[in-house]
C-alpha cells in the first residue's frame, strides 16, 4: 500500500474540492456556459424560449448569437414555489434586460398552452423548454405535444430538466436514445439535453 504524506493528502483534498466547485459552476451555469454556445454551433436563427421569467437565459443566447431572433413566452404571474413569489414583476425585468437587443427579442405574455394555437407549425429552428415548476407537474406531455410541431424539421427541442419528466417525453413516442446530451466544443453539458425533430 503506498504511503501518502499529510501534505500530499491535503493537496489531494484541495484538488477534489476545486473539481467539485468547477462541476457545481458548470451545472448551475448552463445558461452562461452551455446554451448560448450550443445554439451558436447549430447556427440557429429563429428560436423560442418557453418560460422566459426575467430573461436570464434569453439574454445570454441573444448576447452570444448576433443573428439570433428569439421569442420568449411566460405567464408572469405569481405561482406556487418560492422562486415565483415576485413573478408578476418579471415581465418588466425581462423587457428591460432584453431592450438592448431591439427587434431580435420578442415577448409574449400568457399561458403557453393557449398561445400555441396562434403559432404556425415549423416556425422555429429550436425551442428551449424551461417550464419546469410546480403548476406544470403532470402537464408537460400536453404542453410538449402542442409545441413540438412548431419546430422545423432538422431543428431541436432543448431542455435543462428533461430528467424530471422523462415519462411525459416517452409518452410522446420518444425513446431514451433520442434524448441526447448537448455537447459544447467536445464538452458534454452537465444538464442540457436535446431531441432532434424529424
Ligand atoms: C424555471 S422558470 C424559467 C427560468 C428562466 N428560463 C431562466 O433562465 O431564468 C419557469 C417559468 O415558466 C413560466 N410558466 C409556467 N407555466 C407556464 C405556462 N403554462 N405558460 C407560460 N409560462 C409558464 C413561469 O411563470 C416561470 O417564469
Amino acid at each position: 500500500m503506498p504511503i501518502i504524506s499529510c501534505k500530499q493528502s491535503h493537496n489531494w483534498e484541495h484538488r477534489n474540492t476545486m473539481i467539485n466547485i468547477i462541476q457545481w459552476f458548470k451545472y448551475k451555469g448552463w445558461f452562461i456556459f452551455d446554451l448560448p454556445y450550443f445554439i451558436r454551433a447549430q447556427q440557429y436563427h429563429y428560436g423560442l424560449e418557453l418560460g422566459a421569467k426575467a430573461g436570464r437565459s434569453m439574454y445570454y443566447m441573444l448576447k452570444e448569437n448576433k443573428d439570433l431572433h428569439l421569442t420568449g413566452i411566460d405567464l408572469w404571474e405569481i405561482i406556487d414555489g418560492s422562486a415565483y413569489r415576485n413573478n408578476n414583476q418579471n415581465e418588466n425585468r425581462c423587457k428591460q434586460k432584453l431592450s438592448k437587443f431591439g427587434k431580435r427579442a420578442k415577448l409574449l405574455k400568457g399561458d403557453a398552452l393557449l398561445l400555441a394555437e396562434n403559432i404556425p407549425n415549423e416556425t422555429f429552428d429550436f425551442i428551449y423548454y424551461d417550464l419546469n415548476c410546480l403548476p406544470m407537474k403532470h402537464a408537460h406531455q400536453n404542453m410538449l405535444s402542442k409545441w413540438i410541431p412548431k419546430i422545423k424539421k432538422g431543428g431541436a427541442l432543448i431542455g435543462r430538466d428533461f430528467r424530471e419528466f422523462r415519462e411525459d417525453i416517452y409518452a410522446l413516442g420518444y425513446a431514451e436514445s433520442e434524448i441526447k446530451r448537448c455537447i459544447i466544443k467536445n464538452r458534454i453539458s452537465e444538464r442540457l439535453e436535446y431531441i432532434e425533430i424529424h
